[in-house]
């Protein structure tokens, strides 16, 4: 999936996040996005999405101006063509760690046990299916919010600090997982990340600043 956002700003009342941010994501492109901690990567990244609202510019998806959408009809993109890990992973806690990874899988109507146990596998955590998340560490926790992007192979890929809780081993496995997966499907990959280790294997590397962002 092609990403184009052209001069996006957002403010909070007079404070501006950011201003005049424009940036293009290829199909199939890897791109990390790096900067100072405040500075918006989440922000940008849930524009992205578009899981928060912005005050000018466009983002466009294959060309399609997805926040002109209703709700329910970008809520139904969403859920077809976007993985997102988020920073604080948003895993139910009432779920089971299989049924975490399941849902994107469920909400279309595409149930695949199969499927589910070989991401939790791919992440290291094979066997933990029926764990609840409150018996995971927080590195375990991550790695579910990582599955669960996955497990519905979409077309756009966006997280934010995956690795922020891993031991150097496990983030370059982890890494390993999230880039086989984005290749074997094709998808767009946007990481926002403060590892170096991760940002050097990006097709590009973008640092948003006050200034706005750049390569
Ligand atoms: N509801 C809000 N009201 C006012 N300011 C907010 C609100 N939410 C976020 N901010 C501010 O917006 C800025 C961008 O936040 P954001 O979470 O996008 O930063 P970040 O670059 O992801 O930082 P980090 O690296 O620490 O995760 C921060 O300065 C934050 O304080
Ligand atoms: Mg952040």
């Amino acid at each position: 999936m092609t990403l184009r956002i052209s001069d996006l700003g957002k403010h909070y009342g007079d404070v501006p996040v950011f201003e005049h941010v424009t940036l293009e994501v290829a199909d199939g492109e890897f791109v990390a996005i790096v900067g100072e901690s405040g500075v918006g990567k989440s922000t940008l990244l849930n524009c992205m999405a578009v899981l928060d609202s912005w005050d000018a510019g466009t983002v466009l998806h294959d060309g399609t101006d997805i926040g002109r959408l209703d709700a329910e009809a970008r809520a139904l993109w969403r859920r077809k063509n976007v993985g997102f890990v988020f920073q604080a992973f948003h895993v139910l806690p009432h779920l089971d760690v299989a049924q975490n990874v399941a849902l994107p899988l469920m909400l279309l109507g595409q149930r695949d046990d199969g499927r589910v146990a070989r991401m939790l596998d791919a992440v290291g955590l094979g066997g933990l299916g029926p764990r609840l998340p409150q018996q995971l560490s927080g590195g375990q926790l991550q790695r579910v919010a990582i599955a669960r992007a996955l497990v519905h192979a979409p077309a756009l890929l966006l997280a934010d600090e995956p690795t922020g809780n891993l031991d150097p081993a496990t983030a370059a496995r982890v890494m390993d997982v999230l880039l086989a997966q984005t290749r074997a499907h094709g998808a767009s990959l946007v990481l926002v990340t403060h590892s170096e280790a991760a940002a050097a294997r990006a097709d590009r590397v973008l640092h948003l600043s006050a200034e706005g962002i750049r390569v």
